[in-house]
């Protein structure tokens, strides 16, 4: 039997990494993408000897206009049969809508949305045809109310949302499951990368923080499981359903006084 691979995104670091690791002590082969091909290379070597896991490097700025399509490129020129795709690859920016420049809040778009949706387009029709197959995108918490402060960010995952479960339904009965994992707060270079100049309470963990080897567990188990959304932790779920009895306007209140500053950057304090 052919052997089943994964594909992966944001591999390099963080919780596509984790998922990356989940992925192959459950026999997967994998496919690694990330722009730092050094570190996709360690944890390639990494997996082989844990795991005997073979693994494809694929090296890619998925933003550029021929991001998407080197990588959908590269596992249909190897004839790999996938089985899973993970969209982990995912920015995001802290402060107000017009101090940041635009090119970088429309390039988030591009990664978390147009990104995720054109990899989904790619490799989903193999899957339903196979009659097997999961599709886990990271939403976030943030996806369940806008965020001020955070504004772009927290727009992008309320797309990732409904545009799994709106997939989840239409997947129903053809064996493919799609989920989205919506963490709170967890510790990987996330916060550093999006709140260089700012120190949100959200990046404190004043809110709680997870692992991300345990959102990775989670994610996994909900997928295989077919369920449309998963919030890591108590704390996650309580935070989420509290955030839901508020009406609206309190609910954008509240998450602006999470994403407001209270010092200087994560990465210089
Ligand atoms: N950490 C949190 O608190 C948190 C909470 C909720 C949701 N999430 C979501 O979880 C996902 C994973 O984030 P993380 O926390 O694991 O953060 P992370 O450690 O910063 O990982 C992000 C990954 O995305 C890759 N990436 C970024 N830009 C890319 C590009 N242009 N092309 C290809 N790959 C790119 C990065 O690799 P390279 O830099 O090597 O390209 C890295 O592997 C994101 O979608 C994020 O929105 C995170």
């Amino acid at each position: 039997m052919r052997r089943a691979y994964a594909v992966v995104t944001g591999a390099s670091s963080g919780i596509g990494r984790e998922l990356a690791k989940v992925l192959a002590r459950e026999g997967y082969a994998l496919v690694l993408v990330a722009r730092r091909t050094e570190a996709l290379r360690e944890l390639a070597d990494a997996l082989l000897q844990a795991h005997g896991t073979p693994s494809v490097v694929v090296g890619v700025d998925l933003v550029t206009p021929e991001g998407v399509d080197e990588l959908v490129r590269e596992v249909r020129t190897r004839g790999l049969d996938v089985e899973v795709l993970v969209n982990s690859a995912g920015s995001g920016l802290a402060g107000a809508f017009t101090s940041l420049s635009v090119e970088p809040q429309l390039a988030m778009i591009d990664l978390n949305v147009r990104v995720l949706t054109a990899l989904t387009h790619a490799f989903l029709p193999a899957l339903v045809t196979r009659r097997r197959g999961y599709v886990l995108h990271l939403a976030s918490m943030a996806a369940f109310q806008p965020g001020p402060l955070m504004a772009v960010y927290y727009a992008t995952k309320a797309y990732v949302l409904s545009f799994s479960h709106a997939l989840h339904e239409e997947m129903r009965g053809t064996g493919v499951h799609v989920t989205a994992l919506c963490p709170g707060y967890t510790e990987t270079e996330f916060a550093a990368r999006a709140a260089e100049d700012s120190r949100p309470r959200l990046f404190q963990g004043s809110f709680g923080r997870s692992e991300p080897r345990v959102v990775a567990e989670v994610g996994w188990r909900a997928v295989r499981r077919n369920q449309a959304q998963v919030v890591p932790g108590l704390r996650g779920v309580l935070g989420t359903w509290f955030m839901r009895l508020l009406p609206r306007p309190l609910q954008v209140r509240m998450a602006r006084y999470i994403n407001t500053s209270t010092g200087p950057g994560v990465s210089r304090a």
